[in-house]
């Protein structure tokens, strides 16, 4: 999927910026229906096995869909945009990706996407500006938290927006600043500060899918074009679809590394 978005986007090279998200989102979906079956056939297969009602499979589809495209294009869109604006840090994941691929254009193993430290901490950084706004859920039963009582059947809003803003926790919190999830950083807060994919039972089923094809992708994309773009970090503004988004889009433009990677 990552060789047919390179070979997609080499059209674009030395040409004027462009949105890069409708592109990824394209992707995105190809990654989850490969080359055989649609993954709602999958749903259908399973479903009919499984006696899963026609809601049940509908509202499965629709999940997967919308979880399984639209946060992943987003969180990768807003990292190369973000990448573009910042060359030190392009340059820094690059270099990465250099000692791990040399001139080689092979695809990534399991262990080259685990030694992808960098590229990760930038998608992390990218996943912070940009993870699902908040959820919610309805409570079960009576919970008391030290002076406040929620009583059963309360809707509670859980706000990871907050979170992963607030300056207790965040050296630079409205910066893109990937030493965020340096290791000492990482130690240094409690888990729950950071839950992008959310936790618990609920949390999200994607979470290492989503993973393994963020770094895939964008790997493949960094090792092939240099990103550049006009668009300024600070003067982004946001709205909030199912994630929040840059309203102006993702426009980059591209430029051939010198390397084999993109042939
Ligand atoms: C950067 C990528 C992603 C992020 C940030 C993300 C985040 C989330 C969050 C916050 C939830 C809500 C969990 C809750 O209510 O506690 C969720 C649910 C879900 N996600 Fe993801 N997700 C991502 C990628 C994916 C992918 C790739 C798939 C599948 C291919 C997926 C499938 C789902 C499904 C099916 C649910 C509903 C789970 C349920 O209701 O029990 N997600 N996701």
């Amino acid at each position: 999927m990552s060789r047919r978005l390179v070979r997609a986007l080499s059209s674009k090279t030395d040409g004027p910026p462009f949105n890069i998200h409708n592109h990824i989102k394209l992707c995105a979906l190809d990654v989850i229906c490969d080359e055989r079956q649609f993954y709602s056939d999958v749903i259908l297969e399973t479903g009919l096995k499984w006696g899963f009602t026609q809601n049940d499979m509908a509202v499965l589809s629709k999940d997967i869909y919308l979880a399984g495209t639209d946060a992943t294009s987003t969180t990768m869109a807003s990292c190369l945009a973000f990448l573009a604006m910042f060359p030190e840090h392009q340059k820094k994941v690059y270099d990465e990706l250099f000692e791990i691929f040399g001139d080689s254009d092979r695809d990534p193993t399991l262990d080259d996407l685990k030694k992808m430290v960098y590229l990760e901490m930038c998608l992390k950084e990218a996943l912070r500006h940009c993870a699902p706004a908040a959820i919610t859920r309805r409570l079960s039963s009576d919970i008391q938290i030290e002076n406040y009582h929620f009583p059963k059947g309360a809707m509670l809003y859980f706000a990871f927006y907050f979170t992963h803003k607030n300056p207790m926790w965040w050296k630079r919190p409205e910066d893109f600043y990937p030493d965020h999830f340096s290791k000492e950083a990482v130690a240094k807060r409690p888990k729950g500060v950071f839950m992008p994919f959310s936790a618990g039972p609920r949390g999200c089923p994607g979470q290492t899918f989503a993973w393994l094809s963020m770094k895939t992708i964008t790997s493949r994309l960094i090792r092939s074009y240099e990103f550049h773009t006009n668009m300024e970090f600070e003067k982004s503004r946001y709205h909030v679809l199912l994630v929040p988004q840059i309203k102006e889009g993702y426009f980059v433009s591209i430029t051939n590394r010198s390397n084999k990677a993109h042939k």
